[in-house]
């Protein structure tokens, strides 16, 4: 039996309006998506209503009292979100999101010390969003990719890592899978990878909303991550880099805010995080974040990673007696190995179907390739249904689930 910390649950659940609000069937809304997006807590919504109705203003150019009251809280939003990671303000860059990210990184650092010949090490579950940059970059200066296989279970096969690791200039890897939710061996291959003499990106979309992230004690070069993923409004990313590489980096976007001082010929460019930051940022979202990590960081990230143990242990559960009637689920099915993410297919119903049925039982899934093509075909997969959990879900919504796959079970008569 799963003991649920019940309490801190239903406490956590009053926090986020939509989870109040019935679908237009009249059913309760269960939110089974986070992968995707994750909800909004009351806290993040205030602050973008506060924002915008007491000191909307742009930063670091007025002079007068809400235009200061805008900067101070643009900077002590990312001073929250440096520590949230173990990080320094001047090493958080403020991005539309973890995809925008690991395109600096590609564009910046990578135009600048990639050349013809130089191996970019990944793996073969990734993101779309950590594998197209890294292809575009390969074309553009001649640099080969190279790929840690996946087995069947979704695990990373580390049996050939030195021999994968040499002559590696660069090592872009996810921290979770947000198809399976693996989680990555990092503690294995990161300190092999510094041996190797690899520069480190870890693509955090799916890592820093589940999983303690101390980029300090990994000792990654980058870690990129989205807000909207971690209870924090669409629209704003992070990239962290570590302060001497990003100081070696020119900027990525020109224009206002980056700059020293501009000539008609010659422009200086200002000092780190803000060299990184062209044109007026993101601000309220950029607030809001902050107040979702404070959210996070209230709740604790040790409690966010047994909750969510919790549940999909409780989920494995629910769902092993569906195996015998041809579920398959994808991806480790073990909590200690998995954060959040439950891909599976229900005999030969298609993914999509699947989401619709559920759909009409206010049950919010994801169905289709989940922006991972290449990790799909290597698979067999055409599409898999996707649930995925976050701090707001208990087993009840796991309950909904199985009820709602039962019910698919009726109308597919399985
Ligand atoms: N990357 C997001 C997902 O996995 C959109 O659904």
């Amino acid at each position: 039996m799963i003991a649920f910390d019940e309490q801190t649950a239903q406490r956590v659940i009053a926090d986020f309006p939509i989870l109040a609000r019935p679908t237009s069937r009249g059913k309760r809304l269960v939110y089974l998506d986070s992968a995707a997006t994750s909800q909004k807590p009351n806290a993040v919504i205030d602050a973008l209503d506060t924002y915008y109705r007491e000191y909307n203003a742009n930063i670091h150019r007025g002079v007068y009292e809400i235009a200061a009251r805008a900067t101070d809280e643009f900077e002590a939003a990312r001073a929250k979100v440096a520590r949230f990671i173990n990080a320094q303000p001047q090493e958080i860059i403020w991005t539309r999101n973890a995809t925008e990210a690991i395109n600096l990184v590609a564009y910046s650092w990578g135009a600048h010390n990639l050349h013809a010949g130089d191996v970019i090490l990944t793996t073969e579950i990734e993101h779309h969003s950590n594998l197209v940059p890294w292809q575009v970059l390969a074309e553009r200066t001649g640099a080969t990719l190279r790929f840690i296989p996946v087995d069947g279970r979704g695990e990373l096969i580390l049996d050939d890592i030195d021999r994968l690791l040499e002559g590696v200039k660069l090592l872009a890897i996810t921290h979770v899978s947000n198809t399976l939710g693996t989680i990555t061996p990092l503690e294995r291959i990161l300190p092999k990878a510094r041996a190797a003499g690899a520069t480190i990106l870890v693509d955090g979309a799916q890592g820093a909303p589940h999983l303690p992230v101390d980029v300090r004690a990994l000792d990654v070069d980058f870690y990129a991550f989205s807000g909207h993923k971690m209870l924090a409004p669409t629209g704003i990313g992070v990239l962290y880099g570590k302060r001497a590489l990003l100081e070696a980096m020119p900027p990525f976007l020109a224009g206002g805010d980056m700059i020293r001082k501009v000539g008609y010929e010659r422009t200086s460019f200002n000092d780190l995080p803000w060299k990184f930051e062209a044109g007026t940022s993101n601000i309220a979202d950029a607030i809001g974040f902050g107040v979702a990590v404070e959210y996070l960081e209230a709740l604790g990230m040790d409690w966010v990673r047994a909750h969510e143990r919790d549940l999909l242990s409780y989920a494995f559960e629910r769902l092993a007696p569906l195996e015998a009637r041809g579920l398959a689920i994808y991806g480790p099915k073990d909590p200690a190995r998995s954060s959040g993410v439950i891909s599976f297919n229900f005999a030969d119903i298609h993914a999509h179907d699947m989401a619709s049925i559920l759909d009409t039982e206010g049950i919010c899934i994801r169905a289709g390739h989940h922006c991972t093509m290449p990790l799909m075909d290597k698979m067999g997969w055409s599409a898999t249904a996707r649930a995925s959990f976050y701090v707001y879900n208990t087993a009840a919504d796991v309950d909904a689930l199985v009820e709602g796959l039962e019910k698919a079970a009726r109308v597919f008569k399985l």
